[in-house]
């Protein structure tokens, strides 16, 4: 008779707490870290992820699902997804037009400064090593679709990716130029760049570029295989 009287309420159970597996109730797992829509504030390793460009977004979220980046409650989160749905989130977030938090305050010497800003901008020709600028934008912004912009995220997020990089523990798909640019760089460099990057003002337009307005770079750039389209730019 109970187990009847059970049965009976299970619909009405089941209609109080529908669960339905959509789009929007995945990203709401995603809030708790990257903030609300994807801006994140307030923790210096969690990055922003509103407004990147699509590919790299959709990139990341593969590189964590297949072991190329490694951080455990972020492969768990997309361990089991297929690429159709990661492309969607990806989608979503790079679609956020959201203003950017003030820059940090700059947090490094005169010297230091001035050797970020030239590895920046014009990179080191006898060491190979093109301007970050010749990659990721005049302006830092990114490229489309692949390449992001390098202003408005933490110091600390910043230097422990180029540290990644550097250690092995971050991949992109080969050839990674990102690999071949951050063991270019010692150490004090890393800290350097990514102190002056997180000081730097975001500049009225904030949206990534096309790669025909690349500058033309002292050095010939690496290939770099997640960003097929840098190679089609003038070098
Ligand atoms: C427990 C906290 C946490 C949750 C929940 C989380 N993330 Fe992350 N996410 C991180 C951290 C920390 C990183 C940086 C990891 C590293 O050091 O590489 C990251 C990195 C990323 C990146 C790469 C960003 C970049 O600029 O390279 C993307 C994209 C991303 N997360 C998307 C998502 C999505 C989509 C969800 C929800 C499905 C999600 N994250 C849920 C903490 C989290
Ligand atoms: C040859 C082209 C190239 C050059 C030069 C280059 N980058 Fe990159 N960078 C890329 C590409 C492509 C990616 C995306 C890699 C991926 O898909 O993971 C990237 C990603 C990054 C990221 C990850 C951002 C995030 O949100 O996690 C950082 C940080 C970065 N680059 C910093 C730099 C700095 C600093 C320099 C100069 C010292 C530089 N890059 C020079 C091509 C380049």
């Amino acid at each position: 008779m109970l187990a009847l009287l059970l049965l009976a309420q299970l619909p009405a159970l089941a209609q109080q707490a529908p669960f339905e597996d959509t789009l929007a109730q995945r990203l709401l797992a995603c809030t708790g870290c990257h903030g609300k829509d994807g801006r994140a504030v307030g923790n210096v390793y969690f990055p922003r992820i509103a407004g990147k460009p699509a590919g790299y977004l959709y990139n990341q979220l593969r590189n964590f699902r297949d072991g190329r980046r490694s951080y455990h409650l972020m492969t768990g989160m997309v361990r089991l997804l297929s690429d159709d749905y990661l492309r969607e989130i990806a989608q979503h977030f790079s679609a956020l037009d959201l203003p950017y938090p003030a820059p940090a305050a700059a947090d490094l010497s005169a010297r230091a400064a001035a050797t970020a800003q030239a590895l920046v901008e014009r990179g080191d020709a006898r060491r190979q090593l093109p301007a970050c600028s010749s990659c990721h934008g005049t302006a830092l912004t990114g490229v489309s679709p692949h390449v992001p912009g390098l202003l408005g995220l933490p110091r600390d997020y910043l230097n422990a990716q180029l540290g990644a990089w550097k250690s092995g523990q971050r991949h992109a798909a080969g050839p990674d130029c990102m690999a071949q640019v951050a063991r270019a760089l010692t150490v004090e460099e890393v800290a350097a760049v990514s102190a002056w990057l997180a000081a730097q003002p975001l500049p009225a337009d904030t949206h990534a570029v096309a790669a025909s307005s690349l500058p033309r770079s002292a050095s010939t750039r690496p290939a770099c295989g997640s960003a097929p389209e840098l190679a089609g730019a003038a070098q």
